[in-house]
Protein backbone atom coordinates (compact mmCIF):
# COMPACT_ATOMS: atom_id res chain seq x y z
CA UNK A 1 0.00 0.00 0.00
CA UNK A 2 3.20 2.32 0.76
CA UNK A 3 3.29 2.52 -3.69
CA UNK A 4 1.76 5.73 -4.68
CA UNK A 5 -0.19 3.68 -7.66
CA UNK A 6 -1.99 1.76 -5.18
CA UNK A 7 -2.03 4.46 -2.13
CA UNK A 8 -3.75 6.52 -4.75
CA UNK A 9 -6.49 4.04 -5.96
CA UNK A 10 -7.33 2.60 -2.23
CA UNK A 11 -8.00 7.26 -1.91
CA UNK A 12 -10.28 7.43 -5.13
CA UNK A 13 -11.62 3.81 -3.96
CA UNK A 14 -12.68 5.06 -0.71
CA UNK A 15 -13.86 8.79 -1.79
CA UNK A 16 -11.26 10.54 -0.58
CA UNK A 17 -10.21 11.73 -4.30
CA UNK A 18 -12.37 12.03 -7.42
CA UNK A 19 -10.13 10.78 -9.79
CA UNK A 20 -6.03 9.57 -10.22
CA UNK A 21 -3.56 10.40 -12.58
CA UNK A 22 -0.42 7.70 -12.39
CA UNK A 23 2.14 5.97 -14.25
CA UNK A 24 5.18 9.18 -14.27
CA UNK A 25 7.19 6.76 -12.34
CA UNK A 26 5.57 2.74 -12.70
CA UNK A 27 5.12 1.11 -15.40
CA UNK A 28 1.69 0.86 -16.96
CA UNK A 29 1.12 -2.72 -15.93
CA UNK A 30 1.70 -1.92 -12.55
CA UNK A 31 -0.52 0.89 -12.96
CA UNK A 32 -2.97 -1.40 -13.81
CA UNK A 33 -2.61 -3.79 -11.54
CA UNK A 34 -3.96 -0.96 -8.76
CA UNK A 35 -6.89 -0.32 -10.88
CA UNK A 36 -7.77 -3.24 -11.34
CA UNK A 37 -7.23 -4.31 -7.86
CA UNK A 38 -8.23 -1.56 -5.59
CA UNK A 39 -11.23 -0.10 -7.95
CA UNK A 40 -12.34 -2.79 -9.81
CA UNK A 41 -15.26 -2.53 -12.79
CA UNK A 42 -18.66 -1.84 -12.57
CA UNK A 43 -21.67 -3.88 -12.80
CA UNK A 44 -21.82 -5.43 -17.13
CA UNK A 45 -18.63 -4.40 -17.82
CA UNK A 46 -15.99 -7.47 -18.73
CA UNK A 47 -12.35 -5.82 -19.19
CA UNK A 48 -10.56 -2.63 -18.02
CA UNK A 49 -8.75 -1.61 -21.41
CA UNK A 50 -7.86 2.23 -22.57
CA UNK A 51 -7.67 4.34 -25.72
CA UNK A 52 -5.77 7.13 -27.25
CA UNK A 53 -7.75 9.39 -29.04
CA UNK A 54 -5.29 10.69 -32.32
CA UNK A 55 -5.44 13.73 -33.35
CA UNK A 56 -5.47 14.49 -37.34
CA UNK A 57 -5.52 17.91 -38.58
CA UNK A 58 -8.70 17.02 -40.66
CA UNK A 59 -10.54 14.38 -38.21
CA UNK A 60 -10.55 12.84 -34.43
CA UNK A 61 -10.12 8.80 -34.04
CA UNK A 62 -10.88 6.48 -30.80
CA UNK A 63 -7.98 3.78 -31.15
CA UNK A 64 -8.57 0.85 -28.99
CA UNK A 65 -7.16 -1.44 -27.55
CA UNK A 66 -3.03 -0.06 -27.51
CA UNK A 67 -1.84 -0.43 -23.61
CA UNK A 68 -4.18 -3.16 -21.75
CA UNK A 69 -5.10 -6.30 -22.90
CA UNK A 70 -2.96 -8.58 -24.71
CA UNK A 71 -5.19 -11.16 -25.95
CA UNK A 72 -8.56 -10.37 -25.52
CA UNK A 73 -11.62 -12.80 -26.13
CA UNK A 74 -14.45 -11.84 -28.17
CA UNK A 75 -16.44 -11.02 -25.50
CA UNK A 76 -13.73 -8.75 -23.74
CA UNK A 77 -13.21 -7.44 -27.81
CA UNK A 78 -16.77 -6.39 -28.13
CA UNK A 79 -16.52 -4.68 -24.25
CA UNK A 80 -13.69 -2.67 -25.55
CA UNK A 81 -15.98 -1.65 -28.80
CA UNK A 82 -19.04 -0.53 -26.77
CA UNK A 83 -16.92 0.96 -23.93
CA UNK A 84 -14.97 2.97 -26.46
CA UNK A 85 -17.79 4.22 -28.48
CA UNK A 86 -19.35 5.87 -25.24
CA UNK A 87 -16.25 7.56 -24.61
CA UNK A 88 -15.82 8.75 -27.48
CA UNK A 89 -18.84 10.37 -27.75
CA UNK A 90 -18.03 11.60 -24.01
CA UNK A 91 -14.73 13.05 -25.07
CA UNK A 92 -15.13 14.24 -28.88
CA UNK A 93 -18.99 15.32 -29.11
CA UNK A 94 -19.09 13.05 -32.49
CA UNK A 95 -21.52 10.00 -33.07
CA UNK A 96 -19.07 6.76 -32.55
CA UNK A 97 -18.87 4.70 -36.14
CA UNK A 98 -16.98 1.86 -34.88
CA UNK A 99 -15.30 -0.78 -36.93
CA UNK A 100 -13.54 -3.81 -35.70
CA UNK A 101 -10.21 -4.25 -37.38
CA UNK A 102 -9.20 -7.20 -39.08
CA UNK A 103 -6.56 -8.35 -41.80
CA UNK A 104 -10.14 -9.96 -43.63
CA UNK A 105 -13.20 -7.31 -44.85
CA UNK A 106 -16.93 -9.35 -44.96
CA UNK A 107 -15.14 -12.92 -45.15
CA UNK A 108 -12.33 -12.36 -47.31
CA UNK A 109 -10.39 -14.42 -45.37
CA UNK A 110 -10.51 -17.39 -43.01
CA UNK A 111 -8.72 -18.01 -39.78
CA UNK A 112 -9.31 -18.01 -36.86
CA UNK A 113 -8.04 -14.80 -35.87
CA UNK A 114 -10.66 -13.54 -38.15
CA UNK A 115 -13.07 -15.58 -36.32
CA UNK A 116 -12.35 -14.22 -33.34
CA UNK A 117 -13.51 -10.68 -34.88
CA UNK A 118 -16.76 -11.99 -36.56
CA UNK A 119 -17.76 -13.65 -32.79
CA UNK A 120 -17.05 -10.10 -31.01
CA UNK A 121 -19.07 -7.98 -33.45
CA UNK A 122 -22.04 -10.25 -33.40
CA UNK A 123 -21.85 -10.18 -28.96
CA UNK A 124 -21.31 -6.60 -29.32
CA UNK A 125 -24.54 -6.04 -31.76
CA UNK A 126 -26.36 -8.23 -29.17
CA UNK A 127 -25.48 -6.02 -26.18
CA UNK A 128 -26.12 -2.67 -27.51
CA UNK A 129 -28.28 -3.14 -31.33
CA UNK A 130 -28.40 0.65 -31.88
CA UNK A 131 -24.78 1.25 -31.59
CA UNK A 132 -23.05 2.30 -35.38
CA UNK A 133 -20.74 -1.10 -35.13
CA UNK A 134 -19.42 -3.71 -38.07
CA UNK A 135 -17.04 -6.10 -38.70
CA UNK A 136 -14.69 -7.70 -39.72
CA UNK A 137 -12.89 -4.46 -41.54
CA UNK A 138 -9.37 -3.77 -42.87
CA UNK A 139 -8.35 -0.78 -41.84
CA UNK A 140 -8.53 0.82 -45.67
CA UNK A 141 -12.19 -0.40 -45.80
CA UNK A 142 -12.78 1.22 -42.63
CA UNK A 143 -11.72 4.62 -42.86
CA UNK A 144 -11.55 5.15 -46.59
CA UNK A 145 -14.95 5.61 -48.83
CA UNK A 146 -14.20 4.12 -51.99
CA UNK A 147 -12.11 0.69 -50.83
CA UNK A 148 -14.94 0.80 -48.35
CA UNK A 149 -18.09 0.91 -50.90
CA UNK A 150 -15.82 -1.85 -52.87
CA UNK A 151 -14.82 -4.41 -50.15
CA UNK A 152 -18.10 -3.79 -47.70
CA UNK A 153 -20.82 -2.39 -50.25
CA UNK A 154 -23.50 -1.84 -47.95
CA UNK A 155 -22.26 -1.57 -44.51
CA UNK A 156 -22.91 1.89 -42.75
CA UNK A 157 -19.31 1.64 -41.41
CA UNK A 158 -17.16 1.21 -43.68
CA UNK A 159 -15.58 4.29 -44.97
CA UNK A 160 -16.44 6.38 -42.12
CA UNK A 161 -15.51 4.85 -38.92
CA UNK A 162 -14.31 7.06 -36.28
CA UNK A 163 -13.90 4.33 -33.92
CA UNK A 164 -10.99 1.46 -34.54
CA UNK A 165 -10.84 -1.57 -32.48
CA UNK A 166 -7.77 -3.55 -33.14
CA UNK A 167 -8.27 -7.05 -32.56
CA UNK A 168 -5.36 -7.80 -30.03
CA UNK A 169 -2.49 -5.39 -28.45
CA UNK A 170 -0.13 -6.48 -30.73
CA UNK A 171 -1.95 -4.65 -33.41
CA UNK A 172 -3.37 -1.89 -31.20
CA UNK A 173 -0.31 -0.39 -29.57
CA UNK A 174 1.77 -1.06 -33.01
CA UNK A 175 -0.88 0.57 -35.02
CA UNK A 176 -1.09 3.19 -32.72
CA UNK A 177 2.51 4.28 -32.87
CA UNK A 178 2.23 4.31 -37.24
CA UNK A 179 -0.32 6.66 -36.64
CA UNK A 180 1.08 8.78 -34.27
CA UNK A 181 5.25 8.60 -35.70
CA UNK A 182 4.35 8.35 -39.58
CA UNK A 183 1.43 9.40 -39.98
CA UNK A 184 2.00 12.48 -37.92
CA UNK A 185 -0.89 12.42 -35.47
CA UNK A 186 -1.09 13.81 -31.70
CA UNK A 187 -1.64 10.84 -29.71
CA UNK A 188 -3.57 11.63 -26.55
CA UNK A 189 -3.70 8.93 -23.81
CA UNK A 190 -3.89 5.89 -23.44
CA UNK A 191 -7.26 6.66 -21.45
CA UNK A 192 -7.88 3.87 -18.90
CA UNK A 193 -11.67 2.81 -19.06
CA UNK A 194 -14.09 0.19 -17.78
CA UNK A 195 -13.22 1.07 -13.61
CA UNK A 196 -15.37 2.39 -11.31
CA UNK A 197 -13.88 5.29 -11.20
CA UNK A 198 -11.59 7.86 -12.86
CA UNK A 199 -8.10 5.47 -12.60
CA UNK A 200 -5.62 6.68 -15.37
CA UNK A 201 -1.97 5.94 -16.17
CA UNK A 202 0.59 7.62 -17.94
CA UNK A 203 4.21 6.88 -20.05
CA UNK A 204 6.89 6.93 -18.20
CA UNK A 205 9.21 9.96 -19.40
CA UNK A 206 5.93 11.80 -20.02
CA UNK A 207 5.52 15.72 -19.97
CA UNK A 208 3.66 18.30 -17.78
CA UNK A 209 1.90 18.76 -20.79
CA UNK A 210 0.83 15.04 -20.88
CA UNK A 211 -0.28 14.81 -17.02
CA UNK A 212 -2.04 18.22 -17.62
CA UNK A 213 -4.10 17.06 -20.25
CA UNK A 214 -4.30 13.56 -18.75
CA UNK A 215 -5.98 15.32 -15.77
CA UNK A 216 -8.07 17.67 -17.86
CA UNK A 217 -10.16 14.11 -19.62
CA UNK A 218 -10.28 12.19 -16.42
CA UNK A 219 -12.19 15.33 -15.33
CA UNK A 220 -14.38 14.94 -18.64
CA UNK A 221 -14.87 11.58 -18.78
CA UNK A 222 -15.52 10.97 -15.18
CA UNK A 223 -16.56 7.45 -14.17
CA UNK A 224 -17.04 4.42 -16.81
C1 LIG B 1 -3.22 -5.39 -17.17
C2 LIG B 1 -2.15 -6.37 -16.70
C3 LIG B 1 -1.16 -5.65 -15.81
C4 LIG B 1 -2.80 -7.49 -15.88
O1 LIG B 1 -1.78 -8.43 -15.60
P1 LIG B 1 -1.78 -9.42 -14.35
O2 LIG B 1 -2.01 -8.67 -13.08
O3 LIG B 1 -0.55 -10.23 -14.46
O4 LIG B 1 -3.09 -10.23 -14.68
P2 LIG B 1 -3.38 -11.76 -14.51
O5 LIG B 1 -3.57 -12.31 -15.88
O6 LIG B 1 -2.40 -12.43 -13.58
O7 LIG B 1 -4.77 -11.68 -13.78
C5 LIG B 1 -4.92 -11.28 -12.41
C6 LIG B 1 -6.39 -10.95 -12.17
O8 LIG B 1 -6.67 -9.69 -12.80
C7 LIG B 1 -7.73 -9.85 -13.75
N1 LIG B 1 -7.42 -9.03 -14.90
C8 LIG B 1 -6.26 -9.00 -15.61
N2 LIG B 1 -6.34 -8.09 -16.60
C9 LIG B 1 -7.58 -7.54 -16.51
C10 LIG B 1 -8.26 -6.53 -17.26
N3 LIG B 1 -7.69 -5.91 -18.29
N4 LIG B 1 -9.51 -6.20 -16.89
C11 LIG B 1 -10.10 -6.80 -15.84
N5 LIG B 1 -9.51 -7.76 -15.09
C12 LIG B 1 -8.26 -8.12 -15.43
C13 LIG B 1 -7.71 -11.33 -14.11
O9 LIG B 1 -8.98 -11.75 -14.56
C14 LIG B 1 -7.34 -11.96 -12.79
O10 LIG B 1 -8.49 -12.04 -11.97
P3 LIG B 1 -8.67 -13.20 -10.88
O11 LIG B 1 -7.51 -13.07 -9.93
O12 LIG B 1 -10.02 -12.91 -10.26
O13 LIG B 1 -8.62 -14.48 -11.67
C15 LIG B 1 -1.43 -7.03 -17.90
O14 LIG B 1 -2.39 -7.54 -18.79
C16 LIG B 1 -0.49 -6.11 -18.64
O15 LIG B 1 0.65 -5.93 -18.22
N6 LIG B 1 -0.95 -5.56 -19.80
C17 LIG B 1 -0.09 -4.86 -20.73
C18 LIG B 1 0.34 -3.54 -20.21
C19 LIG B 1 1.50 -3.09 -21.00
O16 LIG B 1 2.63 -3.48 -20.79
N7 LIG B 1 1.26 -2.20 -21.93
C20 LIG B 1 2.31 -1.72 -22.74
C21 LIG B 1 1.86 -0.69 -23.69
S1 LIG B 1 1.61 0.90 -22.97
Amino acid sequence: MRRSPFFGAMMVREGLADGSVAGSLSTTGDVMRAGIQCIGMPEGISVVSSFFVMVFPEKLYSFSDCAVVPDPTAEQLADIAITTAQNHKKLTGEEPCVAMLSFSTKGSAAHPLVEKVVKATEIAHKKNPLLLLDGELQLDAAIIPKIGASKAPGSAVAGKANVLIFPDLNAGNIGYKLAQRLGGAEAVGPVVQGLRRPFFDLSRGCSVDDIVNTTAINVMIGAV
